[in-house]
């Protein structure tokens, strides 16, 4: 028989969650001796009361933890509380638990955060307000039936968009309100179907809404229809103009990029800078002309918590064929004086400034190219875009292009590199030798020396890094400790 296990309930809202697992931890309650359930999963149950926390008892929550944590809530999977707990008990003596993708925990955190992002994604792109007159207002009411609990996410995003408008977005679990006048949010209780309103007098300034905020740039029809579940496509006004938008999409793809003058992949990179979002889009980007000559893009790689951010210039032709980035002669020898110079690859984030390979072909060789500015320029935005993902607390150059990329075109290499900078994108950046510099030396011991010259940058990247530890340092620091060998 398996032992009695007693359940703790709690209200279905992180902020329970958080308060019930700070008690239980201090009170040394192991995930193994209860079992967290909410009022959901059992209707009916009282709440459990929550043993206040014994003043001074201090309990260490990696804030990472805590922000994921709370995105994790937000999953309709029953289990998920207790999954919470055991990853806080575990963290108290695993601080680099997160890390360990292999670990069953972590890996169900993780698709359960994928999971309930890519539905906030959803409801962002996806929702559709209805106009319903209101007495003597107007008021904008939409329906949607998101996957997980998210309304409280993506409340925000909605109450910036539409800031001026009255409106209500109902889904079967909650609803939320927005009054423009007292500015104030509003959650209330869910809706069935059968109550939300039908009327749809605005039919068409919807559908001339979605026609011109709707990125031509980013339709491809397939990775649409994939992202949507059929049983949504009755909420989709722009399937209706679809064709028309299909139509014009060439031309408007033109004249957004003309329009600027200039070459940009601006119109491609999507809002939502997270790492899987942009990942998935970058395939359809036109920013430039060397998506025509490759395989693929290579979009970076790493951890999405990484520190330090290293940035080559683009890739070359086994990453294009493989799809990921310095995993051929450079990537080799990248990996050597990683390790040389104390920095586990695995921890870091490592990208291209350019994600598009630029060849000549040369017979059956396809010769590399050093990008020009105006297509480093050009992929900048979606190096902004991975910035941002991942906000390291240092970003690494390696050679020119990364280095003209984020600090200018007159970036002087040999004089600047090794020093510790500051960029209009990043706050701290450094730039060094590239590896293939190093490989394509023909004396011995230019090549001894520039293989110096770059460990030594590395090296004074990682102390720079470990002097200014302590003071970003907290109680709740999530970054790891050890992301060096
Ligand atoms: N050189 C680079 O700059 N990047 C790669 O990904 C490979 C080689
Ligand atoms: Fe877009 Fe960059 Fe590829 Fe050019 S190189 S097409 S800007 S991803």
């Amino acid at each position: 028989m398996l032992p009695f296990v007693p359940e703790v309930v709690i209200e279905p809202a992180f902020e329970a969650w958080r308060d019930q697992a700070r008690s239980l931890l201090t009170q040394g309650i192991s995930p193994d001796a209860v079992k967290i359930i909410d009022t959901l999963t059992q209707p009916g149950l009282a709440f459990t009361k929550i043993e206040p926390v014994e003043a001074g008892r201090n309990i260490s929550v990696p804030r990472d933890f805590l922000e994921r944590a709370s995105v994790v809530a937000c999953h309709r999977n029953p289990e998920r509380w207790q999954l919470l707990y055991r990853l806080l008990w575990r963290l108290q003596s695993e601080r680099n638990l997160l890390k360990v993708d292999i670990d069953e925990d972590v890996a169900l955190f993780r698709r359960l955060e994928h999971q309930v992002r890519r539905d906030l994604h959803k409801m962002h792109a996806f929702l559709r307000f209805r106009r319903v007159n209101f007495e003597r207002d107007e008021l904008y009411v939409a329906w949607y039936e998101p996957d997980h609990y998210i309304l409280n996410l993506a409340a925000p995003f909605f109450r910036e968009r539409f800031a001026v408008m009255r409106w209500s977005i109902l889904t079967p679990d909650a609803s939320v309100s927005w009054d423009p006048d007292a500015k104030r949010i509003q959650f209330g209780l869910g809706v069935s179907r059968e109550a939300a309103p039908q009327e749809d007098e605005l039919e068409s300034v919807w559908r001339t809404y979605y026609g011109s905020i709707f990125n031509p740039a980013r339709l491809n029809t397939r990775a649409m229809r994939n992202e949507m579940p059929v049983r949504y496509w009755k909420n989709l006004p722009e399937l209706n103009v679809l064709p028309q938008l299909l139509e014009k999409a060439g031309g408007r793809v033109d004249a957004m990029i003309g329009g600027q003058g200039k070459l940009s992949a601006a119109a491609y990179v999507p809002e939502a800078h997270e790492l899987p979002v942009l990942r998935e889009s970058i395939p359809q980007c036109r920013g430039c002309d060397l998506h025509a000559g490759a395989t693929q893009a290579v979009f970076g790689q790493g951890p999405e918590n990484a520190r330090l951010m290293l940035i080559g210039e683009q890739p070359g032709d086994e990453e294009d064929r493989s799809g990921q980035p310095f995993v051929g002669p450079a990537g080799r020898l990248l990996n050597e004086i990683l390790r040389e110079s104390g920095i586990d690859r695995q921890q870091v984030y490592v990208t291209n400034a350019v994600k598009h390979f630029k060849y000549v072909q040369r017979g059956k060789l396809r010769l590399h190219q050093s990008p020009r500015m105006s297509e480093i320029v050009a992929c900048r935005p979606w190096l902004l875009a991975e910035l941002d993902a991942i906000k390291p607390e240092l970003v690494v150059c390696l050679g020119a292009s990364a280095a003209k990329s984020l600090l200018g075109a007159q970036f002087a290499l040999m004089r600047e590199h090794g020093k510790i900078l500051s960029s209009a994108y990043a706050p701290q950046v450094m730039a060094t030798l590239h590896p293939s510099a190093i490989l394509r030396a023909t004396e011995a011991t230019r090549e001894e020396e520039m293989r110096t010259m770059m460990t030594e940058d590395l090296k004074a990247a990682v102390a720079h890094m470990q002097a200014v530890k302590p003071a970003i340092q907290s109680p709740v620091e999530h970054r790891p400790t050890r992301i060096f060998v």
